[in-house]
């Protein structure tokens, strides 16, 4: 089979092709990524060495309808990554979010109708749903109403209506996976988890927005990449499947564990201003894929950081040179509570 990954030099999407193309050894994948700054040509190098001619690489852009035509002819398969991902950058400015994450997959989708009706996998998040109350028992399923409150989780909701709306309108044959926060190596050093070890290892202070209570549940990334595989190969046509991790933490206590893990003093933890309209909690009820897919998360919290600390100790020349715009966002939270001070 031929794959045409979008985004795959991101986080998830580049653990992803490392997956498939280790377990189906016949299949091959084009990785269409723009290398925006989230990308990281070593993730491409390291790909091409590991997977030779059954891995190619085109920088492209997912809204150039041309050149996606072209690509998605060639394959059997798209499996949607590409998106604007941060939370933090789509309240600075959203523009780019709505044209990447929606128009992007309209191109993808109109593409894949007008080949035939090419078998489409969207990758989406749980933040479409809003928020959860943070001392609650309540989670998100399939049923959740929509309800997103970020411009990254309603320029999310869009896409995702599109996809629904290419199965319902043209029978597109579709699958949809709303995941929970994931973490793990080749994480862009914006996000959380890595900004948080990256910094830590430099002896330098970690940023937490507000009191640390926000609360999400995450998920291994190898573990979604299992997520996406059944979804793939068993998921029903026309249907979304909710993923998460069983991993509720609170910022506070991802700043803390990781501290520990490292031997760092926890004075190196500042709470700086909140992130504007920063949704207290989310959590995912995973049973329909539990129930029909037979799919469980299998890398604990603390085995799955563990893991993570140790690549980012072992691989610093990955994340080294894309460092610097995390570390402009993570200065820019710190300034925001010596100024309040
Ligand atoms: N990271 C998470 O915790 C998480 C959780 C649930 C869902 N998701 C979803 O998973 C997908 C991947 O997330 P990620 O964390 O790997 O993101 P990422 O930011 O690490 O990677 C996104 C990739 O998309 C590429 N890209 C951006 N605009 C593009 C364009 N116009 N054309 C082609 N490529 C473009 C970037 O260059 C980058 O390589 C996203 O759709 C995101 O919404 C992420």
């Amino acid at each position: 089979m031929k794959l045409l990954v979008t985004g795959g030099s991101g986080f998830i999407g580049s653990n992803f092709i490392s997956y498939w193309l280790e377990k189906y050894t016949r299949d091959t994948v084009i990785n269409l990524d723009l290398m925006t700054y989230a990308a990281n040509p070593l993730t491409v190098k390291y790909h091409q060495k590991l997977f030779g001619e059954r891995y190619h690489f085109i920088q492209g852009d997912i809204c150039n309808f041309n050149l996606i035509n072209d690509l998605v002819k060639e394959v059997d398969l798209i499996v949607h990554f590409a998106a604007e991902s941060h939370v933090d950058k789509s309240v600075e400015n959203s523009s780019i979010f709505v044209r990447t994450n929606v128009l992007g997959t309209h191109t993808l989708l109109e593409a894949a109708r007008i080949n035939g009706n090419k078998r489409f996998h969207h990758i989406s998040t749980d933040e479409v749903f809003g928020t959860l109350e943070l001392n609650s028992e309540a989670k998100f399923d399939e049923s959740t109403p929509y309800n997103p409150r970020s411009p990254y989780a309603a320029s999310k909701a869009g896409s995702d209506h599109l996809v629904k709306a290419y199965f319902e309108t043209y029978g597109l044959p579709i699958t949809i996976t709303n995941c929970s926060n994931n973490y793990g190596p080749f994480q862009f050093p914006e996000k959380v988890i890595p900004l948080y070890i990256t910094r830590l290892l430099n002896n330098k202070k970690i940023p937490v927005y507000g009191k640390g209570l926000a609360v999400r549940d995450y998920l291994f990334v190898l573990d979604h990449c299992k997520a996406i595989d059944l979804v793939i190969t068993k998921g029903k046509i026309g249907e979304s499947y909710c993923v998460g991790g069983d991993s509720e933490r609170n910022t506070n206590q991802v700043a803390e564990i990781i501290a520990a893990k490292l031997n760092k003093p926890y004075e190196l933890i500042v709470h700086t201003a909140d992130r504007p309209g920063h949704d207290p909690r989310y959590a995912i009820n995973h049973a329909k894929i539990t129930r029909e897919l037979g799919w469980n998360p299998t890398i604990s919290f603390e085995d799955g950081i563990d893991f993570t600390i140790e690549w980012y100790k072992n691989n610093e020349s990955w994340w080294k040179p894309i460092s610097s715009k995390a570390e402009e966002i993570a200065e820019k939270y710190l300034q925001s509570v010596n100024k309040k001070s």
